[in-house]
């Protein structure tokens, strides 16, 4: 395991090193670690389990050294953004006082140390602000915390903490190490000094930041995954087969990838319980998740991650 422990963790007071917490060592988590440590900050990665928190880890060194293979990083640095990278687990639920907290999570003290903290976690309400109000007891109030959410309310998840003024969406793309944009989106009660720095973090990782009002799917997933959803309508009605429809947009508009395609790489599951918030947000049956989309995820075809969804994908 790639860990440091003498690395200084002191909050870098010209923000030109952030010490970064990044929750959940899952696709879009490991992603962002790896453009963090990759931009020279210091990384702390958490995730439930340590086989979740190894296999993220693993990602990372193998990112890192496709980096220096493509001559986007020199070999040094990549040894230094290793040593950079801290790992452990966190608790599901906050321990019991009668437990020593040091059992649960052996990096309390680089948790404290942290000047933001990313969260990548399921798109669920309750899963992200149960992790945010466990990590107000580690972190001090100046600590900015950040939910890489792609469509839950920022507002609502902030109001869940006790210090909305402090939290912030940083809304990273899959796949992160690529992709250039990151939504940086503030709720209602968030400082400008903390969108300011946002700013700065995500411009620092060499992606472009667009700061995006709080509404929800933002403006990415609310022009992307009704693409998606209308996709799969016209895979569901037989207007074409998956790879007819994916090439209609590909070569007649240019994507890069077909939409159904492109759903199995950010997980269907994520797709439906997008198009759920969409459409109980607004209120609109033009967002109601097309049935063959249910389907297919009550079927556990999740899509790339799952070996199954629009195509079958052979595991490596
Ligand atoms: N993870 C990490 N890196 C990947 C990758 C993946 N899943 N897929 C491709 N790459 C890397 C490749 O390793 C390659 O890197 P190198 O420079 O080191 O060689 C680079 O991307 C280009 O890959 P390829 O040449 O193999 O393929 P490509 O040129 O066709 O690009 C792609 C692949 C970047 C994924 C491109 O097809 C693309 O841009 N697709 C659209 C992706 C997209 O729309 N993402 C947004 C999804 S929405 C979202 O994430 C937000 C949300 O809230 C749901």
């Amino acid at each position: 395991m790639t860990q440091s422990e003498n690395h200084q963790t002191a909050k870098s007071p010209d923000h030109s090193m952030f010490t970064i917490g990044v929750i959940g060592a899952g696709q879009m988590g490991h992603g962002i670690a790896h453009v963090m440590l990759r931009a020279g900050h210091i990384v702390l990665l958490l995730d439930t389990s340590k086989d979740l928190v190894e296999a993220g880890a693993k990602r990372i060194i193998k990112g890192l050294a496709r980096d220096v293979e493509k001559e986007r990083l020199t070999k040094e640095a990549c040894e230094q953004a290793l040593t950079r990278l801290k790992t452990a687990t966190m608790p599901t639920k906050p321990a019991k006082p009668a437990i020593p907290k040091e059992l649960f999570f052996p990096r309390r003290a680089d948790l404290a140390a942290a000047d933001v903290i990313i969260e990548a976690v399921t798109e669920k309400f309750d899963v992200k602000a149960g992790v945010f109000r466990l990590l107000e007891r580690y972190c001090p109030p100046e600590t900015i915390f950040a939910s890489n959410t792609s469509s839950i309310s920022i507002t609502r998840l902030a109001a869940a903490t006790g210090r909305p003024a402090k939290f912030v969406g940083l809304h990273f793309f899959n796949p992160v190490p690529v992709m250039k944009l990151v939504e940086v989106v503030p709720g209602l009660q968030t400082a400008p000094e903390t969108v300011e720095t946002a700013i700065v973090l995500a411009a620092s990782a060499g992606k472009t930041p667009v700061r995006v009002n709080d509404f929800p799917g933002f403006v990415s997933n609310r022009v992307l995954m009704p693409m998606i959803n209308e996709a799969v309508f016209c895979l569901m009605e037989g207007v074409a087969d998956a790879a007819g429809i994916d090439n209609v947009m590909k070569l007649g508009m240019n994507h890069p990838m077909g939409p159904l395609e492109l759903a199995d790489l950010i997980g269907l599951d994520v797709c439906r319980d997008i198009m759920m918030v969409l459409y109980e947000s607004f209120h609109d049956s033009k967002y109601r998740p097309c049935p063959l989309l249910e389907k297919m995820v009550a079927a556990g075809w999740l899509g790339c991650k799952s070996g199954r969804g629009f195509y079958e994908y052979p595991k490596k």
